[in-house]
């Protein structure tokens, strides 16, 4: 059993997908551990997405993720991180394959409607950043 993070972002929160999207992960077969809807400060996401801080889109990206409420939740099943982003497609939507998330509903690269973490270190970090042991109840 593994465990990886999913953000449902401002984009498609925005829009109503959030229940949408959480079908299309509950239809894989990835079971929600934990979940909630918040709305992130600006440290908060500079801290999540530090890894990417001297990247050209940092800024860009973190006043997105700001934008409004995102949906972030735990999911679990074998092979997790990988089958979430296999689910979600590739970053920028005009690659990702037909039938995924991200080609069905994201707007372009950086509004691309999902997050999920790409290895279990990142996993590890991402889903404590958001949740404590005590939240998580599957
Ligand atoms: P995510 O999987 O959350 O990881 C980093 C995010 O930065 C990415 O999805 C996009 O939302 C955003 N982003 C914007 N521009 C780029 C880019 N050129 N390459 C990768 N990610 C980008």
């Amino acid at each position: 059993m593994e465990r990886t993070l999913s953000i449902i972002k401002p984009d498609a929160v925005s829009r109503n997908l959030s229940g949408a999207i959480l079908k299309m992960i509950q239809d894989a077969g990835l079971k929600v551990v934990a979940m909630k809807m918040i709305q992130l400060s600006k440290a908060e996401a500079e801290g999540f997405y530090a890894v990417h801080k001297a990247r050209p889109f940092f800024g860009s990206l973190v006043d997105f993720m700001i934008s409004g409420p995102v949906v972030v939740s735990i999911l679990e099943g074998d092979d997790a991180i990988a089958r979430y982003r296999k689910l979600m497609g590739a970053t920028n939507p005009a690659g990702a394959e037909e039938g995924t998330i991200r080609k069905i509903h994201a707007l372009d690269i950086e509004k691309n409607s999902v997050h999920g973490s790409d290895a279990p270190e990142t996993a590890a970090f991402e889903t404590s950043y958001f949740f404590s042991a005590l939240e998580m109840v599957g």
